[in-house]
């Protein structure tokens, strides 16, 4: 007899099922197959190939030079690691925003190339057309509105997004329009937390904070910023549970140290 326990792996049903039952959406990024599998393991709902890939492996200062082939490189990598969470991977800037067969084709190559399960894109209703398209050739869509950083140029800040009404009333409208649309899910980044609740309860799909309080169906962070492996970065909104940036600093300085002293390797490390 097998003991082998099959795992449920998390679809996008599950999630809507979730917000019908009250229950918290858990959300984290991750961008290569090591961290993706201890993400996994510890029970995240959704892993996010988030295209911050761009500023937390590549070391840029803005999402917007990634390309489609580095993300689908991540997301291959993360896909493999991950047996029961939903992988959701950003199309990168560029790589939908010009017209809706280009969008398509960027999804369907994240799709196909790396197995993941579904897609995120940035912005409201300037990108139904391209919502739509992906959607109509069976390829789940998360949206994400507020603060939606390929558009860092346009804001020319990282603040709170959607303070005053007019901006606050497009959100609404946008976040209605991408649930009438068919997204599965939409990302709130940096809003008043007042807002995000209102826009999570007028939806039937489910809504995930970043910055943007605990009225959001479920929560996302960047796993560099709440594990402490990026020091410089402390918004207010950010929880950081580790501080492994000091972990592993003190642990590779006892490695450097041990080699300058000859006590590494021992006579038990060698052959
Ligand atoms: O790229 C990313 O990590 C994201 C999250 C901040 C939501 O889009």
């Amino acid at each position: 007899m097998s003991v082998h326990k099959e795992v449920k792996r998390i679809t996008t049903n599950t999630l809507q099922e979730m917000k019908a039952h009250g229950e918290k959406i858990a959300m984290l990024t991750a961008y290569d197959y090591s961290m993706a599998a201890i993400v996994d393991e510890a029970g995240m709902d959704i892993i996010l190939v988030g295209d911050s890939a761009s500023n937390v492996m590549a070391g840029h200062e803005t999402t917007l030079p990634i390309t489609l082939d580095q993300m689908i490189y991540h997301a291959s990598s993360v896909v493999r690691a991950a047996k029961r969470a939903l992988v959701v991977v950003d199309l990168p800037f560029g790589s939908y925003q010009g017209n809706s067969k280009e969008a398509l084709n960027s999804a369907i190559r994240i799709m196909k190339e790396s197995g993941a399960h579904s897609v995120k894109m940035e912005g409201g209703v300037e990108i139904s057309e391209s919502v739509t398209r992906i959607l109509t050739a069976g390829i789940p869509v998360m949206g994400h509105l507020g603060l939606t950083p390929q558009s860092i140029y346009k804001f020319g800040t990282y603040t709170v997004r959607a303070k005053h009404e007019a901006e606050a009333q497009k959100l609404r409208e946008d976040a209605l329009k991408l649930q009438e649309l068919g997204c599965f899910a939409i990302v709130l980044e940096k809003i008043p937390a007042s807002l995000a609740k209102e826009v999570s309860e007028s939806l039937n799909i489910p809504t995930i904070g970043i910055g943007a309080g605990q009225h959001c169906d479920g929560q996302v962070l960047v796993i560099h910023d709440m594990l402490g492996i990026n020091k410089s970065f402390k918004p207010r909104f950010l929880r950081q549970y580790a501080s492994l940036s000091e972990v592993m600093n003190g642990a590779i300085k006892n490695y450097v140290n041990d080699i300058k002293s000859k006590s590494f390797p021992n006579e038990k490390e060698q052959y």
